[in-house]
């Protein structure tokens, strides 16, 4: 069955001084998920916001707020974002010592009644996260290097999304999967024909002369390729 796929955008490169406006702005233009992009300066070699950010952008969202935590310490620093109320919350499988460490991570989202979600970086593989893709809400896969918007999307990264539908299958296991980095109407099309349900998008939105109507064009080559894709199944 025919689903639209979401569009998340990332207030990264949304204007900070008017972020309110900003987050209404997509809404109206029909976002899925408001992408929250942290960085500790450790994990990735950027800074970036945090709680105080994100218990104010709860009081006024009206979309569930998508919280990509690219920090070095999630196990510690996790139930800070899911106390300021996250309602889905990414993890990185680089940032573990193991597939413990990751699945109790995975159960500490899930028990604040959050949606837990784990990620792999361009050169990780996605067997890494295979174990887990039965306890997952959904999985990401970053198609450039985590770090700063605006990077080019790296080809072949749609072949990891294609994986992930495989293993959810065979494991007879529903999830979302998100692609984060460098989409827009180019390369959303490829993603989405490879099972994306979720976009990321930064720039290509936010930095576009009429962001609503950027949103909306991406929104429609992502449709129109999963629609394809699904006559051909
Ligand atoms: C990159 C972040 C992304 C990024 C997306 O490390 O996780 O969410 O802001 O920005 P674009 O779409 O411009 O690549
Ligand atoms: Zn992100």
């Amino acid at each position: 069955m025919f689903e639209p796929v979401k569009i998340a955008p990332s207030i990264l490169s949304a204007d900070f001084m008017s972020l309110g406006r900003d987050i209404a702005m997509i809404e109206e233009a029909g976002a899925g998920y408001v992408h929250f992009d942290v960085m500790d300066g450790h994990f990735v070699p950027n800074l970036t916001i945090g709680v105080p950010v994100l218990k104010q952008l709860k009081k006024i969202a009206r979309i569930p707020v998508d919280v990509h935590l690219m920090i070095a310490n999630p196990l510690e620093e996790l139930p800070w974002f899911l106390d300021a109320g996250a309602d889905i919350v990414t993890v990185h499988a680089e940032a573990f010592d193991g597939p413990e460490q990751m699945e109790q991570a995975i159960h500490l989202i899930k028990e604040a009644g959050a949606k837990a979600s784990v990620s792999v970086k361009p050169n990780t593989p996605v067997d890494a996260i295979a174990g887990v893709v039965p306890l997952l809400d959904m999985a990401l896969i970053m198609s450039v290097e985590p770090g700063f918007s605006g990077q080019k999307y790296i080809e072949g990264s749609e072949a990891k999304v294609a994986q992930v539908v495989q293993i959810a299958r065979a494991a007879g296991h529903e999830l979302e999967i998100e692609v984060d980095g460098g989409i827009g109407v180019a390369t959303a099309p490829g993603v989405a024909a490879a099972g994306a349900d979720v976009l990321v998008c930064g720039n290509a939105v936010f930095a576009a002369q009429d962001p609503a109507a950027a949103l909306r064009a991406v929104q429609q080559a992502a449709d129109d390729a999963r629609l394809l894709a699904l006559a051909g199944a």
